[in-house]
């Protein structure tokens, strides 16, 4: 939420700092603004809405600086409008903060300020930073550094705060707690960022910063201390993403340019992961085989999407290495008491890392003993570097709010670590592994035949654009991507959108159906139980009462009542997820077009959710 950049150094500022925004805008597009570090009085501009409202408010006047700091919002206190768009700054129009997260205690401290002689000009909790940043540094003899230090001890809450002051405007103060920002080492120039995506264009050079590090920047240096002023030794390291991955490579969008990067993103999930022994090589969980065969449980932590490929952790888990899984909305996890101790694994899924129900309630379970597992897609995020252990999926950088990519990634990454387990616990032979193993690899290729004939679906969709609402129907591993199908759709489509358990129906939501609602059946793979039968009957008892039924089916299916078929290839049962979930991120992808939403950034919503 919100998106953060800073750039000190030998160029116009105004390129990287809005470049940088537009990379971040994925974070927040309520409003965007720039403090440009101009001497005597800082230049301010920043506009409610989308980026490119503040680039037409910029025009030509900018004014020439080598230093600044730019931010684009999503909107926590206060509604998106231009007085509440950041940077803020102190009454004397002199220091300028910009920042991502919430400042909880912003009441008591702006009745202070204000009983001071402090005036506000808008209702966020940002504002406050400034003024206390201000009255600080005068304190601490023009120190930004130290005052910042200072002001973080005073905040409470999570926050990454910038600061820029025009009486040395080249230098840039930084701090961070529980919300991420990364520095980008040039020669001559260095950046601030919540994300890499801002300057990889470059450098590819970055640091980490800790819990409460207070970073100073300069064109030719860094400085890092804790909230103490004690020096802390950067970790730098390299960034392996490539500039045109966070392009959109002649793709209309982010959205569609990132499904169809997915046969490649499942492919580089797996590479490497079984050896000529037949064995899972997950050498970054540290776990031993005692370990393992020690564990009571598995708990899966996530959100939204994430939580889908947490769900099908569980079946996939719980049938392979034959350990009890829960799977929790990390959201509710820890406002029961869980059971959980040092014999419960935790599997944390987040595609950012920084997710802050995801990170509080994995605290929560490390405090009360358990190890904690990462599945993450980005490096040296908050979540993996307050794991235990981190598997990574290869995804590469998701620019789309809606996550695509980023879900089968993880679904392939939760079934190699089931994998792993089911070995070690001398659950499945080395065979067997390799023999499930070996049809994890054909998924590319079958998501490929997937994209490649997804035309008439693309066409069917749109015939669907003015339904007020479309129902999603799976059993067993196809109730997940009910959901997520159902997900989908309300978050670009805007439209109401349910995914149920198909035997659920009849207890109430059937209701739901009337003549002519889509509904969107997820016809099982499986035999067993009888369950493609039961699926079968259920589009018969939607039909009969007026609905009309796209059924996504494997190829070799005998399908019976369905409006509209969409063929998948054939998988083994538990495999189906990451094939038939694909048609249905084109359909809400498609239907979003045909609506004229927003696809790359719908309404109300934020790629990163680091709040509550
Ligand atoms: C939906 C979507 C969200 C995220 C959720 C968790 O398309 O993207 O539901 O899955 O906010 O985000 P991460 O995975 O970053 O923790």
């Amino acid at each position: 939420m919100c998106g953060i950049v800073g750039y000190t150094g030998k160029q116009s500022a105004i390129t990287p700092l809005i470049e940088g925004l537009r990379r971040l805008e994925y974070r927040g597009y309520d409003s965007a603004g720039i403090a440009l570090g101009t001497p005597n009085k800082l230049f301010i501009e920043k506009r409610a809405g989308k980026l490119a409202n503040l680039e037409a408010e910029l025009g030509v006047k900018i004014p020439t600086a080598q230093s600044g700091i730019g931010h684009t919002r999503w909107a926590t206190h206060g509604g998106p409008t231009d007085r509440n768009a950041h940077p803020h700054v102190d009454n004397e129009g002199k220091l300028a903060v910009i920042h991502n997260g919430i400042i909880e205690n912003y009441t008591q401290l702006r009745t202070e300020l204000e009983s001071r002689g402090h005036k506000f000009e808008s209702e966020t909790d940002t504002e406050s930073v400034a003024h206390l940043l201000s009255d600080l540094r005068k304190s601490h003899k023009g120190d930004l550094s130290a005052a910042m230090r200072e002001a973080a001890k005073y905040l409470r809450g999570s926050f990454t705060l910038l600061a820029i002051h025009s009486d040395a405007p080249t230098i840039i103060v930084g701090v961070r707690r529980n919300s991420p920002l990364v520095v980008g080492l040039g020669d001559g120039e260095n950046f601030m960022a919540s994300d890499v995506a801002a300057f990889i264009d470059y450098t590819k050079r970055a640091v980490e910063l800790g819990q409460d590090h207070v970073v100073t920047m300069t064109p030719s240096a860094i400085s890092i201390t804790d909230l103490e002023g004690n020096a802390v030794v950067p970790k730098e390291y390299e960034i392996t993403w490539d500039a045109s991955a966070a392009q959109k490579g002649g793709f209309s969008h982010f959205m569609l340019k990132e499904i169809f990067e997915q046969p490649k993103a499942v492919a580089d999930t797996l590479v490497g992961r079984l050896d000529e022994n037949n064995h899972i090589v997950l050498d970054e969980l540290h776990l031993s085989k005692q370990e393992i065969q020690n564990l009571k449980k598995i708990v899966v932590l996530a959100c939204g999407t994430a939580y889908h490929a947490g769900m099908l952790a569980k079946y996939a888990i719980e049938k392979w290495a034959k350990i009890t899984v829960e799977v929790e909305l990390a959201s509710e996890f820890r406002y029961r008491d869980p059971l959980i101790d040092s014999q419960t694994l935790v599997i944390a899924i987040s595609q950012s890392g920084e997710t802050m129900d995801t990170l509080m309630a994995l605290r929560h379970a490390k405090s009360a003993g358990a190890r904690i597992l990462a599945v993450c897609n980005t490096n040296s995020s908050t979540i993996p570097r307050e794991s235990d252990a981190v598997l990574y999926t290869h995804a590469g950088p998701e620019i789309a709010v809606a996550s695509t990519k980023a879900f089968l990634t993880q679904v392939i990454a939760v079934y190699l670590i089931g994998l792993h387990l089911a070995q070690e616990r001398v659950v499945l032979t080395g065979v067997q592994v390799k023999e499930i193993f070996n049809e994890l690899l054909e998924l590319p290729s079958k998501i490929e035949q997937i994209l490649e004939t997804v035309e008439p679906l693309r066409e069917l969709t749109r015939g669907f654009a003015q339904s007020t609402s479309v129902l999603f129907l799976g059993r067993n591993v196809g109730f997940p991507v009910a959901l997520e199908g159902a997900l989908k759709l309300k978050e670009l489509a805007y439209m109401h959108a349910e995914g149920f358990a198909g035997g659920e129906l009849k207890h109430g939501p059937i209701a739901l159906i009337e003549e002519g609602t889509p509904v969107i059946a997820i016809l099982p793979a499986s035999h067993e139980h009888g369950l493609d039968e039961k699926m079968l009957s259920n589009i018969q008892e939607v039909k009969a009462r007026g609905a009309l039924v796209i059924v996504i089916a494997q190829e070799s299916a005998v399908v019976t009542g369905a409006t509209h078929i969409i063929r998948i290839p054939d998988a083994p049962s538990l495999l189906q997820p990451v094939l038939a979930t694909v048609p249905l991120q084109v359909f809400a992808y498609e239907m979003a077009v045909a609506r004229g939403n927003d696809v790359d950034q719908p309404r109300n919503l934020a790629k990163s959710v680091t709040v509550e």
